[in-house]
């Protein structure tokens, strides 16, 4: 057995021309060892605001005390994130944790880059007005809407089945988007266009019917939050080109990096969960990186 990797700042292990990586660590800690306009792509799947953590926070909190904070409108954002903040004390200490990690993961988006937010209903309206404050409304690029239909439903409201998935582009006059490039789904009524069309499929709207990561199927890592390959496989192959960096600050199970790589792209995984490096490592067969900070 090779002994364990000593911890290393990132910047002496990343390169561009680098292979994959899966870092061990504080994700806010590595995004900021990360260069500027290094990644073509950030999706993120942050834990979601239970309402559990009501530990009231300022919004000074919120502002990068390296002064890494570039690009973005100060005051406009100061002023949102202060209105949400009085509104929702929940919001404000999950805003105040992902904050600090949004502004690193524009910082290091590349100018035709784009970032994608994977949210649940209880956190999406608020992020949205958040990330326009901190992108700028003309970078908003999608609301997208991933709906499943799987588990218990309520009886005393519409059952709640879907995620969001927020999408803002670092430059909205360069960003890349390739819709030729995504894998297309049946139409819904093949009876209304020709055989031929039926027979290609049709491009994916906004709206993403798909299902959750089936139980019993050979894509099950058993890491509880796993997403889909099929979902960030859409996102990856609109959104960069063979040989792009793919960046997810929220690994878990690896999935984006495993979607990445099937497309031949390359990938950085950060995480700071054993369970979430461990399993990722087996899937993707790439060693642990412990960060040093
Ligand atoms: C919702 S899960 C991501 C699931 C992933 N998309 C997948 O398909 O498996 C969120 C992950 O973020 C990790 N996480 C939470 N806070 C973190 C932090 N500050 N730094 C690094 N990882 C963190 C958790 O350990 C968890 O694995």
């Amino acid at each position: 057995m090779s002994p364990p990797t000593p911890p290393q700042p990132l910047n002496a292990l990343w390169t561009p021309t680098a292979p994959d990586l899966l870092v061990a660590g504080d994700n806010l800690a590595v995004l900021r060892a990360l260069p500027e306009a290094s990644m073509q792509l950030v999706y993120l799947d942050p834990p979601f605001n239970t309402g559990r953590t009501q530990k009231r926070r300022t919004t000074r909190s919120v502002r990068d005390p390296e002064g890494t904070y570039l690009g973005f409108s100060g005051e406009s954002y100061t002023r949102t994130v202060e209105a949400l903040s009085s509104y929702d004390d929940a919001f404000a200490d999950y805003w105040a944790f992902l904050a600090p990690r949004l502004i690193e993961a524009h910082r290091v988006l590349r100018d035709d880059g784009t970032l994608y937010l994977h949210l649940d209903w209880r956190e999406a309206h608020y992020a949205k007005v958040a990330l326009d404050a901190l992108f700028g409304r003309e970078c908003f690029l999608n609301e997208l809407i991933w709906a499943y239909d799987y588990g218990a439903k309520a009886k005393s409201r519409w059952p709640t089945k879907h995620d969001t998935i927020l999408v803002y582009v670092k430059n909205p006059a360069a960003y890349w988007f390739n819709s030729e490039a995504v894998d297309r789904e049946p139409y819904m009524a093949p009876g209304l266009v020709t055989p031929e069309k039926a027979a290609r499929g049709k491009l994916p709207t906004d709206v993403w019917w798909h299902t959750i990561v089936p139980t019993a199927g050979p894509e099950k890592t058993g890491y509880p939050t796993q997403k889909p390959l099929g979902v960030l496989r859409r996102i990856i192959q609109a959104s960069s080109r063979e040989g792009d960096w793919v960046l997810d600050p929220f690994a878990g199970s690896g999935t984006t990096a495993a979607a990445a790589r099937a497309l031949g792209r390359r990938s950085i995984s950060i995480d700071q969960h054993p369970d979430a490096l461990r399993i990722a490592s087996a899937r993707l067969g790439l060693p642990i990186t412990p960060f040093a900070g």
